[in-house]
């Protein structure tokens, strides 16, 4: 039993015998665990041991189906053969490469790569080990760029109600989710945010982007009009919100964002940590939306999970901005020890293969339709408020329980996960669903299936 010692453990064990013969862990205190309720975990743990392709399994050998691709990233399934191979031949060749005044032929070879995914002129790609790295790295390279160009009274950075831009300070000052900021003092000065674009009354039962709501994006007008846009240097959004509950953006918003961007000499950066590489369908939202923003963040699927990593995509003339002085001068003192670690790398590479080879974001959009069609049959469900579908993604709005905000999602992931074999996300009072981009036709319906049955179940 998880979480209990071995009876025949004596205290004289040493650390080096219980490595060897544990294999499930006896002491779940030690470890905090992220984002998680963790005396709840503690009392009825929800440990996975390995997985394949579509499935997860658990300590107990429960197989079951991922409905969320990991935390949106193992797009391309799991443990795929190429990926795992290109892990291991890159660990026998070259741990580790020191990230600063030196470098690796397969950071090269990759950076290629993802530039070639990105539209128009975003060629040039700065590696690092998560989204919230990457989003830091983003805001510092446009408060920079401006610096070097002479107009470093642009120091403002816009956010938006509602956004996730991971955990660093840089993330959760331009980030909108109030529990993620609350806690942690003033942030950074200088952030302003655009309102979300949600309204219930609406748009609610969506499949894709609404019609209602370009309109939000005037409000940066307003803030410019407020800080004028001598004081900011860039606005920052996911094209679609995903961790606040899956939020796609109104038909022309991000259109209007970008052309007034353009008007006031504001960068536009796209944090597609979550969109990128197929969830939408295409390699990044941009892509879909046709609007070509001055940089992207991006991470999760870019390993599909395997490995950690993150980087930002920049317009040649960013790069090229900051391509002046002495050569011998580093042109942005910014870098993570850990910036396109070889083993991330290969995995990054025997990733994009498998992208292009099985054709997943191509199949992605043309399995939206059907998977839009099965996420709908939860509507009537008890406690089901809204449903909204964009790509291969659904948000779940679900009505609290008196007094209990979350309690109800959370129970349907619990359930989920105990009873009917499939793993989905909780977060506030939402279940989402991003299942990897393999997912086939009769998965899509499984899983609409056995999260409709944890819904009616919890009540
Ligand atoms: C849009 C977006 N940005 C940033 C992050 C942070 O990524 P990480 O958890 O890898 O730091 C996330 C994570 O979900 C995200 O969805």
């Amino acid at each position: 039993m998880p979480g209990m010692r071995p009876e025949n453990e004596t205290v004289s064990d040493t650390a080096q015998t219980r490595v060897a013969t544990v294999t499930a862990p006896n002491d779940l205190e030690s470890f905090w665990l992220p984002f998680t309720p963790n005396r709840s975990f503690k009392r009825s743990p929800r440990l996975i041991v390995r997985a394949k392709d579509m499935h997860y399994y658990s300590a107990d050998n429960r197989a079951l189906l991922d409905g969320t691709a990991g935390l949106w990233c193992t797009n391309a399934g799991h443990n795929r053969d190429p990926i795992v191979a290109a892990i291991k031949r890159a660990a026998e060749q070259l741990d580790y490469s020191p990230a600063f005044q030196f470098s690796h032929p397969v950071a090269f070879e990759l950076a290629g790569r993802v530039a070639a995914l990105a539209p128009g002129d975003l060629n040039r790609v700065f590696f690092c080990n998560s989204g919230s790295e990457a989003v830091d790295t983003a805001l510092k390279i446009a408060l920079a760029y401006h610096n070097v160009r002479g107009e470093g009274s642009r120091t403002r950075l816009i956010g938006r109600e509602r956004g996730y831009h991971g955990v660093g300070f840089g993330g959760i000052s331009v980030g909108g989710i109030v529990n993620n900021r609350k806690f942690f003092g003033s942030l950074l000065a200088g952030v302003d945010h655009l309102p979300a674009t949600y309204s219930r009354e609406h748009q609610a039962f969506t499949k894709g982007e609404p019609q209602w709501g370009a309109h939000f994006a005037d409000e940066l007008e307003r803030l410019v009009a407020l800080h004028d846009a001598s004081t900011i240097a860039a606005v920052i959004v996911e094209p679609m919100a995903g961790s606040t509950g899956v939020l796609p953006p109104p038909q022309g918003y991000l259109e209007r964002l970008r052309a007034i961007c353009d008007r006031h000499g504001i960068l536009l950066i796209f944090d597609e940590v979550i969109t990128g590489f197929g969830r939408l369908g295409y390699a990044f939202a941009a892509e879909r939306y046709g609007v070509v923003p001055d940089l992207i963040t991006f991470a999760k699927g870019v390993t599909s999970g395997a490995v950690p990593m993150g980087g930002v995509i920049a317009r040649d003339s960013i790069y090229e901005a900051f391509m002046r002085g002495p050569e011998h001068v580093i042109e942005l003192f910014h870098g993570y020890t850990y910036s396109a670690h070889p083993l991330a790398c290969a995995a990054g590479l025997a990733t994009l293969d498998l992208y292009r080879d099985e054709k997943l974001f191509t199949r992605a959009k043309a399995l939206e339709p059907r998977f839009a069609d099965a996420a709908m049959t939860l509507r009537g469900l008890p406690g089901v408020l809204d449903i909204r579908t964009v790509g291969l993604a659904v948000g779940i709005d679900l009505a609290s329980r008196a007094g209990a905000p979350g309690l109800r999602a959370y129970q349907v992931m619990e359930r989920a996960f105990q009873e009917e074999g499939v793993m989905v996300r909780a977060a506030g009072e939402n279940i989402a669903l991003s299942p990897p981009l393999i997912v086939s036709e009769t998965q899509i319906d499984e899983i609409f299936d056995k999260v409709g049955r944890a819904i009616k179940a919890v009540g």
